[in-house]
């Protein structure tokens, strides 16, 4: 992770959605008839700065409804997590709202955050649901992230969070509710094709580490990947149960145990950290990601965009926090969030990376140095992004995050 190759002067060519090819500037001349392009069909485009692989997002939360200004203020006033669901914060908050929001009205919320995220470089996201938690409201939110993938110049992979939380209807019956995710919402969510993912929060008090085998189970039956919210708070052997299950990731990992390290660097399972979610929620903690890459585990860093724990809309913040609070070096930081984000999601065979065959996802960021980009903290050096080979419409000015009325 610590390698990259830096090339100044560069030229990049791109074919359809593709890289066909990247090398010195100076070489370039040539490449028309090297590849028998008519020099007409040559559409040359001179940038400056540093042009990065388009970056992903691996794990966000993106759509829901209004903020949670409440828990914010709540936390700032020392309240901890399990007082503020108590005060009626909380997942069970934006699952209240979520539920009560037309979809209309989510699709054009969620695609305000979305092109702000794109703004920021992230040409690939992951996006859960979570904040339905009925076969209906889960399936509402699925098709949010359907809709967007169709209709904005990103590229979204959906992912069923059903297992979220227990919503309050199963209060006293979440073996039932554990039941109904097995055996109706995963076949009904991978028969509509509206995920290709199942993630379960595996934690104590939330989803047990039995219950989590079981949803995770039901799910790669059904022909999805499988991803964690492990071991985030307190270890209780999610890591163990992702490398076992050899998941596509184990995600957050602040309480992971040293069995935990040793299993996921012997899995394929990627770990993908979180930094800005505990600075966040103010817990001075931060996940061991030196003794995970000491182990050998692949690293990946993403948002966790979402309105309880993470609104953060960049990873440029997110890689400049993993630089100074994880104490990574600036080349494993951009490598998590192209190369190792990428393999998060099953997809590094094909994004990630800017070389011939990858998809001509790029960003480009006005400074002098690559390492910048990993530096500047809270601000956004993306000045141009390019999904599939062609020029974005970046978001003018400041971001836009969506005007919500409350539900
Ligand atoms: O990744 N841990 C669970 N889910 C989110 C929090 C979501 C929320 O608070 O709304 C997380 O931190
Ligand atoms: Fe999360």
């Amino acid at each position: 992770m610590t390698e990259i190759e830096v090339l100044p002067d560069a030229a990049v060519l791109i074919d359809g959605e593709r890289i066909t090819w990247v090398g010195p500037r100076r070489e370039a001349g040539g490449l028309h008839s090297a590849f028998r392009i008519p020099r007409s069909a040559l559409d040359v485009v001179e940038v400056t700065g540093v042009l990065l692989p388009g970056f992903v997002d691996c794990h966000t939360h993106a759509v829901f409804g209004a903020p949670r200004l409440d828990d914010h203020q709540r936390r700032a006033l020392g309240m901890d997590y399990r007082a503020i669901a108590a005060a009626g914060g909380g997942i069970l908050e934006s699952v209240r709202d979520l539920r009560a929001r037309p979809e209309a009205e989510l699709i054009e919320l969620t695609r305000g955050r979305i092109r702000t995220l794109l703004s920021h470089g992230s040409t690939t996201i992951e996006v859960k649901s979570g904040y339905g938690l009925t076969l209906e409201t889960e399936l509402k939110q699925l098709r949010v992230v359907r809709e967007l993938a169709a209709s904005e110049p990103v590229s979204l992979t959906a992912t069923l969070l059903g297992a979220h939380e227990v919503p309050p209807e199963f209060r006293h019956r979440r073996a039932e509710y554990v039941r109904l995710l097995c055996d109706e919402m995963i076949p009904a969510v991978a028969q509509a094709g509206l995920a290709g993912a199942c993630d379960v929060f595996c934690e104590p008090g939330v989803f047990s580490v039995t219950e989590a085998r079981a949803i995770l189970t039901a799910a790669q039956r059904c022909g999805l990947g499988v991803k964690l919210h492990a071991d985030e708070l307190q270890g209780s052997g999610g890591a163990e149960l992702a490398a076992e299950l050899r998941a596509l990731s184990a995600d957050h990992l602040t309480g992971i145990s040293d069995a935990g390290i040793r299993a996921l660097a012997a899995s394929p399972t990627v770990a993908v950290l979180l930094p800005v979610t505990m600075i966040f929620l103010g817990s001075g903690r931060q996940a061991p990601a030196r003794q995970l890459l000491e182990a050998g585990a692949a690293l990946a860093l993403a948002s966790d965009f979402n309105p309880g724990s993470s609104p953060a809309v960049g990873l440029p913040l997110v890689m400049a926090l993993a630089v100074s609070q994880l104490g990574l070096r600036h080349a494993e930081a951009l490598n998590a969030v192209t190369v190792n984000g990428a393999a998060a999601l099953g997809m590094a065979a094909d994004r990630g990376q800017i070389a011939p065959g990858f998809r001509a996802d790029l960003v480009l960021c006005d400074v002098s140095d690559w390492r910048e980009v990993a530096y500047w903290v809270g601000g956004n050096p993306v000045t141009a992004v390019w999904t599939g080979g062609s020029a974005c419409r970046l978001l003018p000015g400041p971001v836009s995050l969506g005007r919500h009325v409350p539900t």
